[in-house]
């Protein structure tokens, strides 16, 4: 049977480009079903790999996805294990998904990582590295001001090497030393799990974003859900410019 095809929430001119989420609520989501914090990562990380595939077909060209902050490292041993594991058996699935076209990349500093995790990130993002159809942003071991100061440092030994002038220091030259670097800005910043908050998260590239927030917990975030959060964006942004 032929597979079903899935439309796009709203016309393609006004979906956002770039589409932000803060995978929250994993923990809370396995508590309540009397199941250990690191069940609700599991079932989160399926969740992430079920909307990566949905916003590729709806026609999302970049979605990026909050798996593990600079901070995340004080949570207990066990859970941080787990998060590791997660990450090994979800890039080695990558490979299985090569028609999709998905390029990764890694928002991050994967330096603090196993050198085993590291190799696998850098192999991944080098071996979609040409991949068309989307652009997914992994942000792990990830945080935007560490992002920003180290961008600022590598700028300034640029300007001390002389390869710079402080006056060329612009906008987009600065854009270019991010982990974002060749992505547009974010356009929809989403956070389930019923916080309000950045958490530190994409906070250069949010300057114009719209958010929205809402109860659901990261787990049961699904398609329906990523849809109807895309069409409060067009309906916010239609109003773009008028009264
Ligand atoms: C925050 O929720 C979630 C995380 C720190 C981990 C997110 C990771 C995944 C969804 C799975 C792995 C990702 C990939 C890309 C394979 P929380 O656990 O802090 O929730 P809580 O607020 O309910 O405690």
């Amino acid at each position: 049977m032929a597979k079903k095809q899935i439309e796009p929430p709203v016309p393609a001119d006004m979906m956002p480009q770039h589409i932000a989420i803060i995978m929250d609520g994993n923990g809370r989501w396995a508590k309540k079903r009397g199941m250990p914090r690191t069940f609700g990562h599991v079932q989160g990380a399926k969740t992430f790999h079920k909307l990566l595939r949905h916003a590729r077909e709806i026609g999302v060209k970049y979605m990026s996805f909050y798996a593990f902050s600079t901070e995340n490292w004080k949570r207990p041993d066990d859970e941080v294990h787990a998060l590791m594991n997660l990450f090994r058996q979800y890039v080695k699935l990558a490979y299985k998904y090569f028609d999709d076209r998905v390029r990764v990349v890694l928002l991050g500093d994967k330096q603090d990582f196993e050198p085993d995790l590291q190799k696998m990130f850098t192999d991944l993002e080098h071996d979609t590295g040409e991949f068309e159809k989307m652009t997914a942003g992994i942000a792990a071991n990830y945080g935007s001001r560490r992002e920003i100061t180290d961008a600022a440092k590598r700028i300034a030994r640029l300007v001390q090497d002389g390869k710079l002038q402080p006056d060329d220091i612009t906008e987009e030259l600065f854009a270019q030393h991010l982990y974002t670097a060749g992505m547009p800005d974010v356009d929809l910043m989403i956070r389930p799990g019923g916080e309000q908050r950045l958490s530190n998260f994409l906070l250069w590239q949010c300057a114009y974003a719209e958010f929205y927030f809402c109860d659901t917990l990261f787990p049961d975030f699904n398609g329906d859900e990523l849809d109807k959060a895309i069409v409060e964006f067009a309906r916010r942004t239609r109003r773009f410019g008028g009264l």
